[in-house]
């Protein structure tokens, strides 16, 4: 494996303290983690280095075309001291698999590893241990080649950036209201849905800023053929529990395989909740609102974990989701999800990576 070469800043910030309240995304550490790909070399010069603004042409394909990958995961600090990631083996082979759907050279997966946990212990002092915090690793690609031409770049960066990040909604557990989008898609099948690409979530745009304008913190998409089937939220998978079962659109190619999704469906048949993945449609769930089979309805994602969802609103029909507050099985979602990643509960699943 290559070597990482290490640079420690010489200029470090100064850490958010215990009362701050990391509005997410907006705090960065001190370092990153820096790989360059050209072709004929492949991946090279792996390296940990001050966190630093980039220099780059104009001309930079990933300004023009967009190709570009990225990643979410998290680290966490237990109580005795120790850090922990989380599936981080899912995001890395999440990321090869849009690497390959957006033509971007695969990053060999034991120096993906390895700068993760090795740029995670260098900042390590910036994990935030307030309850509902954790160390947000951002890990990403983009085409450097100065070149306007429509091909994939010959060249790529590869860089991992840090946040202490508290809870993605500022309704932080508290059910969130989502709009059932009727107008925009947010992805086709066959298209690059299935991708974690910047493309995808700035096609949610226009229709998240039309909800949050009517107080909606999201827009659940339909599949955009039919505009009948429920595929996922701008942030997040959703999940719905009907008359006891839960139900989530099964994966069909545009729509994002979340690890967090995974981690629910395992969880729940690991308890004996039957579990279907399948197609959902609008009309279906409109119906299971109006009878009270809707029982309860969350969305999940590393940033947003498990966020309960209090509201929905298909065209003028709104909906409320059990007695609007979160739902138990949610709660419980919620409590073995971060308990486990926290260190907190015994992780019989082998679930998180020591750094
Ligand atoms: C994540 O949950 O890590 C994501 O990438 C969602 C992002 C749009 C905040």
């Amino acid at each position: 494996m290559l070597e990482i070469k290490i640079e420690k800043t010489t200029n470090p910030k100064p850490i958010p303290d215990k009362d701050n309240p990391l509005v997410f995304g907006t705090i960065f550490t001190d370092h990153m983690f820096e790989m360059d790909y050209t072709d004929g070399k492949g991946w090279h010069d792996p390296r940990i280095v001050p966190y630093h603004n980039l220099e780059l042409e104009p001309s930079a394909m990933v300004f023009h075309y967009g190709q570009e990958m990225f990643e979410g995961l998290k680290a966490y600090k237990t109580e005795d001291g120790r850090i922990l990631l989380f599936r981080p083996d899912k995001n890395i082979e999440r990321a090869n698999h849009s690497n390959r759907r957006l033509m971007i050279p695969e990053i060999p997966e034991d120096i993906f590893m390895e700068a993760i946990k090795q740029v995670v212990k260098i900042d390590e002092a910036w994990i935030p241990t307030k309850e509902g915090t954790s160390l947000y690793i951002r890990p990403f690609v983009i085409a450097t080649d100065p070149f306007l031409g429509v091909r994939p770049s010959y060249t790529y960066k590869f860089m991992i950036i840090l946040s202490p990040v508290g809870a993605y909604y500022p309704e932080g557990l508290d059910p969130v209201k989502i709009w059932i989008e009727d107008e925009y898609v947010r992805a086709v099948r066959g298209g690059i849905g299935e991708a974690k690409t910047g493309g995808n979530y700035v096609a949610s745009m226009a229709s998240q800023m039309k909800a949050h304008e009517e107080g909606y913190s999201q827009v659940l998409w339909l599949d955009g053929v039919e505009r009948k089937y429920i595929e996922e939220v701008g942030a997040m998978n959703i999940f719905f529990k009907i008359n006891g079962t839960v139900v989530t659109p099964m994966l069909n190619g545009s729509i994002l395989s979340g690890v967090t999704r995974r981690t629910c469906i395992e969880l729940c048949k690991s308890w004996g909740v039957p579990v279907e993945e399948r197609k959902v449609s609008v009309d279906e769930l409109e119906e299971a609102a109006r009878t009270g089979a809707l029982e309860e309805v969350w969305g999940s994602g590393t940033a947003a974990v498990i966020s309960p969802v209090g509201h929905l609103r298909y065209e003028d029909d709104v909906f409320q989701i059990g007695d609007g507050g979160i739902g138990e099985l949610s709660q419980k979602l919620y409590d073995t999800v971060t308990g486990i990643q926290l260190g907190k509960i015994e992780d019989k699943f082998g679930w998180t990576v020591e750094v």
